[in-house]
């Protein structure tokens, strides 16, 4: 397997997940299940993704706005999935937002398999991909068993500059 089908098995997964939990009646207990679910899916993709797949691309030759873009969606998504974190708890109308979730997850999911997946294809090799893929595995559940400051101080981390990622990784690492 290569890191574009092991990218596109768990967008697949995502979806289905999120269809589900917009089908369910406003007072159904299992989107409780549901939308935990959809964490445990979700956040260990996105952090995966963002430190093997677009980093990778960042380090070579591709097209930089594409890869920030996908890194702005993420964080959209994101705090679309704290707000129903949050609704849900406090017995909101949780519906309207997990309709936006899934919306903008399908958006991003579409931008991503075409634009990011260009650029990846064009800059790696096969050997690489499937590499890739391998580390990404690898990676998901170390992020599942993260807290929430966790994940989120990660996703900054991605985000930087390779060089001061990785001095601050660095002095995490030691402080732990
Ligand atoms: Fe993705
Ligand atoms: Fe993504």
């Amino acid at each position: 397997m290569d890191i574009y089908e092991a990218l596109k098995k768990d967008h697949e997964e995502v979806n289905e997940l999120l269809n589900e939990l917009v089908s369910l009646k406003e007072d159904d207990d299992y989107r409780y299940i549901l939308i935990d679910e959809i964490r445990n899916h979700l956040i260990p993709h996105a952090r995966a993704e963002e430190s093997i797949f677009y980093n990778a691309l960042r380090a070579v030759n591709a097209d930089k706005k594409v890869v920030f873009h996908g890194f702005q969606e993420h964080l959209e998504a994101e705090t679309l999935l704290r707000t129903l974190q949050v609704m849900d708890k406090m017995n909101m109308d949780w519906k309207a937002t997990a309709e936006k979730l899934r919306d903008a997850i399908a958006h991003h999911v579409q931008e991503e398999e075409t634009e990011i997946f260009a650029e990846a294809r064009a800059a790696f090799t096969a050997e690489e991909a499937e590499a890739m893929c391998e580390a990404f595995e690898q990676l998901k559940p170390k992020i599942e068993q993260e807290g929430f400051v966790k994940n989120t101080v990660d996703m900054v981390i991605n985000m930087m500059p390779p060089r001061l990622a990785d001095k601050i990784r660095t002095i995490g690492e030691s402080r732990a």
